[in-house]
């Protein structure tokens, strides 16, 4: 008889058939009489029948869990087989298709019942708060992800079924614009799931710092903040206490290009020579970096001098900061989209300043990285090709929606539109633009903290402190810029206490 007809057949008139018995395993047997017990006999074995004697040629797994829960009867299909078709047949009708990572997951998705589930109860269920640990499985349990990989024949630890799964939740419900493409790749076999987990933990954190930027910009608009003035010289600031400023963004005089108003006898910047200059820097450099926290940032702006030629005022100003014990993170590029025309010989019209980052030794700021819209990808992140590596396979890498700004910023000069509506009488000789300050002070500071000018002109660093939310402290030595500067933060504070109320469209 060779039929696909199920036949209820008792336990007890089945033996298993000599050439089959010789072959078989006993490896998983715990967990079929497991799923046994849960969902019952899920799949008829199959026999041959030999004088009267009913043979297990397929299925012995199952009959031996029956026996060890005490199931009475098994559904049998008759075949009639030779004994030499015995072992060709089991290999025939274990023959499997591969079925797709998508349908995997969601059979998995079944058996470790969660289907229906929100992805946050998903998450608490699977131990998410720890995936990589091997003794937190969440309140499913190690067991019930074997138990997946043994019913769903899957050739993988219960540790990488569970980052499948991981993969599989992040990408499911989003709308196709919005997936990272790890499933397609899955599917083409050219990803591990090792991999696409990785990616998918990236695609995270990425979305994770993001808001936790927004957060921490919504912050800055609220905070209250607190401002200080001072009218005198910044070489020596007794008025602050020595470790508390977090942040300082300066810009002194450059070496003998602008004279400023009431600078007293001996001006700064008006020195004879280029190494006065640099030592009186020393002066201000070293009283600035006492005034920081050991974790502080100091940031300053410095442009060259050609006067007789060059003159190298940034390389020595750099030189100068390590003399007095500073350390240099960075020195950015400042390009000036619309420098002011000089008269130059046998160079190009100068439009860059340098930026530079320094701290105390041995400290470790804060740096919160800044964005800009890529140009590629439209949201999120998609998986994309690397290049070829020399075996010939390609890194899959995950191409973001916004890349990191470099140290290379460009930006025009000032603006008289920046301190509109204060007082338009005043003037000051070498604003730096908001843009700059605005760009330090959102990567190296965080709402609250303490933030320094000691060459603080018209104000500008003042403003955007302020707009960022920390308690800020002027020095200038001129009387009228602190005048305005006054002027200029009452305003502010009046601007904020009283939003801008639009009449809608
Ligand atoms: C390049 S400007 C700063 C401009 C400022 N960053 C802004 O955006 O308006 C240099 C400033 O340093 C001030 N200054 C010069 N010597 C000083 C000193 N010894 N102490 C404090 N301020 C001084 C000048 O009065 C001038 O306002």
């Amino acid at each position: 008889m060779n039929t696909n007809k199920i036949f209820k057949v008792p336990v007890s008139d089945l033996e298993v058939h000599p050439d089959v018995k010789e072959k078989h395993s006993p490896i998983n047997l715990d967990k079929i009489e497991y799923t046994m017990k849960m969902f019952g006999q899920q799949q008829p074995i199959t026999i041959i029948v030999v004088n009267k004697k009913n043979y297990i040629v397929d299925g012995v797994l199952r009959f031996m869990a029956a026996q060890n829960c005490g199931i009475e009867k098994l559904d049998c299909i008759v075949k009639d087989l030779a004994d030499d078709e015995i072992m060709d047949f089991r290999i025939r009708s274990n023959q499997k298709a591969k079925i797709s990572f998508l349908e995997t997951c969601h059979n998995v998705e079944h058996i470790l019942n969660l289907l229906g589930n929100s992805q946050g109860k998903k998450r608490e269920l699977m131990g998410f708060e720890d995936l990589e640990s091997e003794d937190n499985f969440g309140s499913i349990g190690k067991d019930r992800f074997e138990l997946a990989c043994i019913i769903l024949n899957l050739k993988m630890s219960p540790s990488t079924l569970r980052k499948l799964m991981t993969v599989y939740w992040s990408e499911k419900d989003l709308p196709e614009e919005n997936q990272t493409g790890v499933i397609d790749l899955l599917e083409k076999d050219e990803l591990s799931i090792h991999k696409a987990f990785s990616l998918i933990k990236k695609k995270e954190k990425k979305l994770k710092e993001k808001e936790e930027r927004r957060i921490r910009d919504c912050l800055r608009s609220i905070e209250n903040t607190s401002y200080r003035l001072y009218n005198k010289s910044s070489m020596f600031m007794n008025e602050i206490k020595d470790g508390s400023v977090h942040i300082s963004v300066l810009s002194g005089p450059y070496y003998t290009l602008k004279e400023y108003r009431y600078q007293g006898e001996e001006p700064y910047g008006q020195e004879k020579t280029v190494e006065e200059y640099i030592n009186k820097t020393k002066l201000f450099i070293r009283e600035l970096l006492k005034k920081l926290t050991p974790n502080g940032v100091a940031v300053c702006i410095i442009g060259e001098t050609y006067r007789n030629g060059y003159q190298g005022i940034c390389r020595k100003y750099e030189a100068a900061i390590e003399e007095v014990g500073g350390k240099i993170l960075d020195v950015d590029i400042w390009e000036k989209t619309n420098p002011l025309r000089h008269p130059h010989n046998k160079h190009f019209q100068p439009a860059k300043e340098s930026i530079i980052i320094f701290t105390k030794q041995g400290a470790d700021p804060i740096f919160h990285d800044q964005y800009i819209k890529s140009k590629t990808v439209e949201e999120g992140a998609k998986a994309k090709y690397g290049r070829k590596r020399e075996d010939g396979t390609k890194n899959v890498y995950l191409h973001n929606d916004e890349t990191p700004i470099t140290n290379v910023f460009r930006t025009p000069v000032f603006n008289k539109a920046e301190w509109e509506g204060v007082d338009p009488n005043f003037k000051h000789d070498a604003p730096a633009p908001l843009a700059v300050y605005d760009r330090y002070l959102k990567s190296y500071s965080e709402p609250g903290m303490t933030f320094l000018d000691i060459f603080c002109g018209s104000g500008q660093g003042l403003i955007s402190g302020m707009r960022h939310g920390l308690n800020v402290i002027g020095y200038d030595i001129d009387p009228e810029s602190i005048e305005f500067c006054q002027k200029r933060i009452e305003h502010e504070l009046e601007k904020r206490n009283k939003p801008e109320i639009k009449l809608a469209a």
